[in-house]
């Protein structure tokens, strides 16, 4: 039996004990799944090295816990619903069975092709239920998945592949998205070009579209479990083996690879899924993320899958064929748990009250948002026209290195606030600080979020690179998980985040470093130095500002701009390309050459004026530049 908060004091009961004895806490949660041989010590830490172990010596397969463990009690419930893109196409379902028997098969297959403990291999797929299978598949064998969102460019996947040193891939031969079909099979050909370490690539077939296959490195998924067992034992993990990569970017350098071990990372993705959305046997709940992100990883497949639950994937676009797509989805498969992110609830705003005409809502008990602030516009919008004024919203804050959610209110236990994530988890000891590390106490405080007490979805290091996760998150400020995030504590000890206070940027809920945008940029040969800030966008949250200072003799300002956004779009993927490109003669730098940001920020903000202390500026006339140029 799953450990389950169902009043406000209940909440309030676990998480004072949660607090003053977090060892018993946990232990009392993990004690709820199957393991193959306990732990000797709930956790063992320090945040210096930092050294994060939980569920020390524990033995486990993350698998037996979905599929071995429902299998038996209920087969027949359905795991995953499928939506196709189009909505002609027929919806699939796979039960609890069918998911056992596919990922079995699939295992074996993986063995087949050398595939062992430990071996790392990247997914670079459509929103189908083998993208799942797929990743339970590497967790039953132990290996360990990478997925790469498949709107990445093949530069960025083999970057990827490169860096976790991947003996696979994992595609299809194209993928359907929206009226788009894009062709990633093709995209995967060019990445392993540079991946020396690649040795096979399995490839699903989706559309039918024509591939090109590279005898004894390419194979067809139906081929290569033709044949194999529906039954394959579950490798032994430690609680501290890797789970999975997942790439993700952050203010400086290339996107970095967090690390989420077998046993923390199970027990804190079905706790927090079953508590926050209060999930009840029976319910269908619906995540609208991709499988690429971490929001698809933990609460589309491993946290409902660990809690038995029916998790619908959709393969398609919340505007196509028509902007009421998701309430059609909503009202086809009686949606109980509705889960998605503030940009494509403005978006849907944008296109008025229409498309919910005719669309049954009613079986909608729980409304989440995720990946960004909510604006109180965008929160009412959700509250009033999808929830019908009945349904809570759980604002839940958290991130990739989280990996689960850390602060939101428990639906319908949490009294809610627009634009508030309210209050943290059980568990999760979350402190403010202000920019010399002082923690703020009491109410009414804004500063930086940090986090002082290990959880154990915790991220472990960054892959191959140990030091680099102590320097981003452990080293602002020693002792303490720094989130980048700004965080206010209001006079009821309700927490609403801010926004990231260093120079990542949040377009559309995705994550982008300034630093990646701009060496994109600069890869344009014409380009001599960029600077990229974000700006507020009404639908993106934000959008990104390019600032470019490039040699614009042998081209007009319109196509170099053009050319800049599909450099970017090819080095990174569409996500990144910048929303507004300005060439400039020069960037406003410090005496000692360092970009000052902050005036960048403003003039992309609108301000022309009022830019605070400018007396370290090397040379004040590019700001005046800057903006007359602008106009
Ligand atoms: O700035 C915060 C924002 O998204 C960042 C984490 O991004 P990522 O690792 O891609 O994970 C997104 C999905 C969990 C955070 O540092 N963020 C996430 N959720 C919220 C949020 N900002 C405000 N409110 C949220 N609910």
């Amino acid at each position: 039996m799953s450990i389950k908060i169902q009043t406000l004091s209940g909440y309030l009961h676990e998480y004072q004990k949660s607090v003053l004895e977090p060892e018993a806490f946990w232990n009392r949660v993990a004690e709820t799944f199957h393991w193959k041989k306990q732990w000797d010590k709930v956790v063992d830490w320090n945040f210096e090295e930092p050294k994060i172990n939980w569920f020390v010596n524990g033995k486990l397969n993350i698998t037996e816990n979905i599929l071995d463990r429902y299998m038996y009690t209920h087969g027949d419930r359905p795991a995953i619903i499928w939506e196709p893109n189009d909505p002609s196409e027929a919806s699939r379902t796979l039960t609890y069975k069918d998911l056992y028997e596919q990922v079995n098969q699939f295992s074996n297959a993986l063995k087949q092709k050398g595939i062992k403990k430990g071996d790392r291999i990247v997914i670079y797929m459509p929103m189908v239920p083998e993208a799942a299978i797929a990743m339970l598949a590497c967790a039953r064998v132990g290996a360990v998945h990478s997925i790469v969102f498949a709107g990445f460019s093949s530069t960025a996947l083999a970057d990827r592949i490169n860096d976790c040193q991947a003996k696979m891939v994992l595609t299809s031969d194209e993928n359907y998205r929206g009226a788009k079909v894009i062709p990633i099979k093709a995209v995967v050909d060019e990445a392993v070009e540079n991946c020396s370490t690649i040795e096979s690539v399995i490839t699903l077939c989706r559309t039918g579209g024509e591939v090109i296959m590279k005898q004894d490195r390419d194979y067809w998924w139906h081929d290569v479990i033709e044949g194999e067992s529906t039954i394959c034992e579950a490798e032994e993990m430690d609680s501290e083996d890797l789970l999975f990569i997942l790439y993700t970017s952050g203010s400086t350098g290339k996107p970095k690879g967090v690390v989420h071990t077998c046993g923390g990372y199970m027990v804190y993705a079905q706790f927090t899924f079953e508590n926050v959305f209060q999930y009840t046997a029976g319910d269908v709940y619906w995540c609208t993320a991709d499988v690429g992100w971490i929001t698809g990883h933990s609460y589309i497949v491993y946290g409902p899958l660990l809690t038995g639950a029916t998790t619908l994937m959709f393969e398609g676009i919340p505007t196509y064929p028509d902007a009421g797509r998701f309430w059609d989805v909503v009202d086809k498969h009686k949606v109980n748990q509705f889960y998605t992110a503030p940009t494509a609830i403005r978006a849907l705003e944008a296109h008025g009250l229409d498309p919910f005409k005719g669309k049954d809502l009613s079986s909608l008990k729980v409304l989440g948002s995720v990946g960004e602030p909510i604006n109180e516009e965008a929160w009412h919008w959700y509250h009033d026209h999808v929830g019908k004024n009945k349904c809570p919203i759980v604002d839940t804050w958290w991130q990739t290195e989280t990996g689960g959610i850390m602060l939101s209110p428990i639906a319908g236990i949490t009294p809610t606030k627009p634009s508030y994530a309210t209050l943290p988890l059980p568990g999760i000891q979350p402190v403010i600080v202000d920019e010399k590390g002082q923690e703020l106490k009491g109410n009414s405080v804004q500063g930086n979020l940090c986090i002082k007490y290990p959880w154990p979805g915790m991220i472990r290091t960054t892959y191959g690179d140990h030091d680099r996760c102590k320097q981003t998150y452990f080293s602002t400020y020693p002792g303490m998980y720094f989130t980048g995030d700004g965080v206010k504590r209001d006079e009821d000890g309700y927490y609403r985040i801010l926004g990231r206070v260093d120079d990542v940027i949040n377009v559309s809920g995705h994550r982008m470093g300034t630093a990646e945008v701009e060496n994109a940029i600069n890869e344009h040969p014409l380009v001599i130095e960029s600077a990229v800030v974000g700006y507020p966008h009404e639908i993106k949250g934000q959008g990104i500002y390019a600032y470019v200072i490039a040699d614009d003799s042998q081209r007009s300002a319109a196509s170099l701009e053009n050319e800049i956004r599909a450099t970017v779009n090819k080095i990174i993927g569409p996500i990144a390309k910048p929303d507004k490109v300005q060439i400039v003669t020069g960037l406003p730098k410090t005496r000692s050459g360092k970009i000052m940001r902050r005036i960048l920020r403003k003039i992309a903000e609108g301000q022309t004026d009022n830019f605070g202390d400018t007396s370290t500026l090397l040379d004040p006339t590019v700001v005046d530049e800057i903006i007359e140029n602008m106009k």
